[in-house]
């Protein structure tokens, strides 16, 4: 499903968060969304979930807008892992993932096989399937991460929303989370810090002070010169003794 954010502004008592951002994800791609703490990085992803309304400009999905859709619409079509993700206590690790499967369910269509299967899947994916029947208070930062991701991944989403989930995750973990994401065939635009990670996204957005600094091709994109800058760093591109792709690696200015 493809997203569009024409000129996107969002303001809060007088305060401008973001800033006329335009950009598009093509469908099946996967956007990676950087810049300093504070930058919008979160303020965007709000307003693509339709969780905030823009105070100008509008997001359309599918080459819809937004503000057009119902809200069973949309919980159908996007799912969204928020940066700080919490659920209530009381709760074991598989309903949590089963939430995922709510905006499909009704009277006429109640639980079925199918979403019983989606649920397993999604577990399995974020290697989490003999966590199962553990409650939510038991789980360590990581593994209630990865659930979820896995929530978000069980919904089925034609767009897919992820606040920097690598936080809390192990190396292995992370490299994990990242490769299924971008295998996957949905939408994603993915919030990271590690640019290196970013580097291997379909594109790249950079933000800064809530303006759109860079985006597109990840090697333009996270130029050393717009790293340095917006970071206050040195950033350069270095390869290893391999030949791999070029990375970079970064110092203090
Ligand atoms: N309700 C609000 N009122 C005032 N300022 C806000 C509000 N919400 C967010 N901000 C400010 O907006 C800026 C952008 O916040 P945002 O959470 O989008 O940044 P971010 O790029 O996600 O940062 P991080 O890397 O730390 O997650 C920050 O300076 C934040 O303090
Ligand atoms: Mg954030």
């Amino acid at each position: 499903m493809k997203i569009e954010a024409r000129s996107l502004s969002f303001a809060v008592r007088g305060k401008t968060l973001l800033q006329d951002v335009s950009l598009s994800v093509q469908p099946g791609e996967t956007l990676a969304l950087v810049g300093p703490n504070g930058s919008g990085k979160s303020t965007l992803m709000r307003l693509l979930s339709g969780i905030a309304k823009p105070s100008q400009g509008q997001v359309l999905l599918a080459d819809k807008p937004l503000a057009q859709l119902t809200r069973r619409d949309i919980a159908q079509r996007i799912a969204i892992v928020e940066q700080q993700a919490d659920t209530a206590e009381r709760i074991t690790a598989r309903s949590v993932v089963e939430l995922g499967r709510t905006p499909w369910l009704s009277a006429l269509k109640p639980w079925s096989g199918e979403d019983t299967a989606l649920v397993d899947k999604a577990l399995s994916t974020v290697e989490m399937e003999s966590f199962d029947s553990r409650e939510w208070s038991t789980l360590s930062g990581g593994e209630r991460q990865r659930l979820h991701i896995a929530r978000a991944l069980a919904q089925r989403p034609g767009l897919l929303l992820l606040d920097e989930p690598t936080n809390h995750l192990d190396i292995h973990h992370q490299l994990s989370i990242l490769n299924c994401i971008r295998n996957l065939k949905v939408t994603t635009v993915v919030a990271l810090h590690d640019l290196n990670q970013a580097l291997t996204c379909d594109k790249v957005a950079v933000l800064s002070h809530g303006r759109l600094v860079a985006f597109g091709e990840p090697g333009q994109a996270l130029a050393p010169e717009t790293v340095s800058d917006i970071f206050g760093i040195k950033a350069r591109w270095v390869r290893d003794a391999e030949g791999t792709a070029p990375f970079l690696s970064f110092q203090l200015a």
